[in-house]
């Protein structure tokens, strides 16, 4: 039974970084929530997006269905265009139309790599550029969706870089910094971070007022990995010398994307979904806390 008189959500994805977040929170809120995982396992109905589709069961009524599912490593979507192309946009727009007959509200996450990245805080109705392969097939979803012939309720929800996936690099450099060594973090690379709690506000947000349509959040400031590396060595009272800025030409490492901005305007829909504004700085404040990273001074 759900409260609210709502049929429950669904998480599609529910063991990746934001589906985990997603269910826990209805959780928490007690509302009724049912995910899928591809992996074996109890907590979640099995889903794989790369099986037939015959195989797929979705539960009888669905509120706001969360499309999370699929395959986010960048380099393995400019590898096999084809084959994740098949997961990310074909399996997934199978999937929507099946979920939005169904009844339910489609809910997807994309990102700020479908836009050129030309200029700061992008507003939702610049022209789709997208950076690489990864945010072609995120492009390909929003158009479908938001397009004339998706019959049905769907809302994108645009965001920056999650501050927690930059946690494997950060505890790298900080033994790295510990043990003396140097560090040598791109200042030609920027992300605008911004922490998994802003961008699940905003999703519980978008289910609670079934509101469709595109979304912007994030962090409201582009900042280079220097200058996340400098602000690390200053937090552990690293020796600053040790933080020796690279450019990704200069160590030889070809990015598929390095936009120059990757902010968005986040201003009309944190109005629509009564968020508040998100502090880049701060956001990897509170990861570097997490980390245990002690604060100098
Ligand atoms: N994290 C970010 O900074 C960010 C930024 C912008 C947009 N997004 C978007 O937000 C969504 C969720 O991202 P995330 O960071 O939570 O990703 P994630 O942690 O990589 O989770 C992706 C999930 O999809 C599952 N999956 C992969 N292939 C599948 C298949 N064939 N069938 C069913 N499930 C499959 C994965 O399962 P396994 O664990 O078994 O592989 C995993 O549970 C994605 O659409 C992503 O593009 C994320």
């Amino acid at each position: 039974l759900n409260v609210g008189g709502t049929a429950p959500h669904l998480v599609v994805g529910a063991d990746g970084l934001i589906g985990g977040a997603l269910v826990a929170a209805f959780r928490r809120a007690g509302e009724g929530v049912h995910g899928t995982s591809r992996r074996a396992g109890p907590g979640a109905a099995h889903l794989d997006l790369a099986a037939p589709e015959s195989a797929w069961r979705l539960p009888p009524a669905i509120g706001a269905a969360f499309l999370l599912a699929g395959v986010t490593d960048m380099a393995r979507c400019e590898a096999d265009p084809a084959g994740t192309g098949r997961i990310n946009v074909d399996a997934t727009m199978t999937l929507a139309r099946r979920a939005a007959r169904a009844g339910a509200r489609i809910v997807v996450v994309s990102t700020n790599l479908v836009l050129a990245g030309d200029r700061p805080h992008a507003r939702p109705d610049a022209p789709l550029a997208p950076q690489n392969e990864y945010a072609r097939q995120k492009a390909a979803v929003e158009r479908e969706l938001l397009g004339p012939g998706f019959a049905g309720h769907a809302a994108v929800l645009r965001i920056t870089k999650l501050a927690e996936t930059l946690a494997p690099l950060l505890r790298t450099w900080s033994a790295t910094l510990a043990s003396k060594r140097p560090i040598a973090p791109f200042s030609d690379l920027v992300c605008a971070p911004m922490p998994l709690a802003a961008a699940i506000a905003a999703l519980t947000a978008i289910a609670r007022m079934s509101a469709p349509g595109l979304f912007h959040h994030g962090g409201d400031e582009d900042m280079s990995y220097a200058e996340i590396g400098a602000l690390l060595a200053g937090r552990r009272r690293a020796e600053a010398s040790l933080v020796r800025p690279t450019t990704s030409a200069e160590a030889g490492v070809r990015l598929a994307a390095r936009p120059e901005h990757t902010t968005l305007d986040d201003a009309q829909s944190r109005a629509a979904l009564g968020l508040a504004p998100v502090r880049s700085r701060e956001a990897l404040d509170r990861l570097l806390d997490q980390l245990g990273v002690a604060e100098a001074g």
